[in-house]
């Protein structure tokens, strides 16, 4: 079987996790990633990083991601929201991500939690940074 360049990013970076910082260092960094507002095509890939990035037991309140459904849900009711969502893609296969979810009463809804991740082998070289400033771009203009 032939994967594509995205999914093989993503084999890499479960094995990265799997092995350590040997493989995170072989593998490409921030070159050709870019950052976009998520979309419905972005669902299962953003599944991924954020299962991958879960799993990690260390950063996020959840253990292992949402089921797919669940997670797709997610996505779906942020984009019908107008909540930010973007995330850092190569080719296809998400890399990163950031979301703000607005506070539920209108009372507070210029408030929200803020969420984000990024695979392991692209920290550190300032995609968070990106991530974030898409995202206050968006709410300064929203
Ligand atoms: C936290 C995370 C999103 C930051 O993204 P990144 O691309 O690695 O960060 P950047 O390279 O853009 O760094 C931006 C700034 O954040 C700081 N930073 C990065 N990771 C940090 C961390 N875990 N704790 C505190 N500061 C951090 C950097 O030092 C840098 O500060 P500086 O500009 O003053 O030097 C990313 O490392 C990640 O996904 N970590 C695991 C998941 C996680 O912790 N998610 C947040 C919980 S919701």
């Amino acid at each position: 079987m032939r994967f594509g360049a995205g999914l093989r990013h993503v084999c890499l970076e479960y094995l990265a996790v799997c092995e350590g910082d040997l493989v995170a260092a072989m593998t490409p960094k921030t070159s050709g990633i870019s950052v976009e507002p998520i979309t419905a095509a972005h669902i299962d890939s953003f599944h991924r990083a954020l299962d991958l990035v879960a799993r990690e037991k260390k950063y996020l309140s959840m253990l292992e991601a949402t089921p797919l459904l669940q997670t797709r849900a997610f996505v779906t009711g942020m984009i019908a929201k107008g909540n930010p969502q973007f995330v850092a893609v190569i080719g296809e296969e998400v890399v990163g991500w950031c979301d703000i979810s607005r506070h539920f009463f209108p009372s507070h809804a210029h408030r929200g939690k803020l969420g984000m991740g990024i695979l392991p082998t692209y920290r550190g070289q300032a995609l968070g940074r990106k991530l974030i400033s898409r995202e206050s771009s968006k709410r300064a203009s929203s």
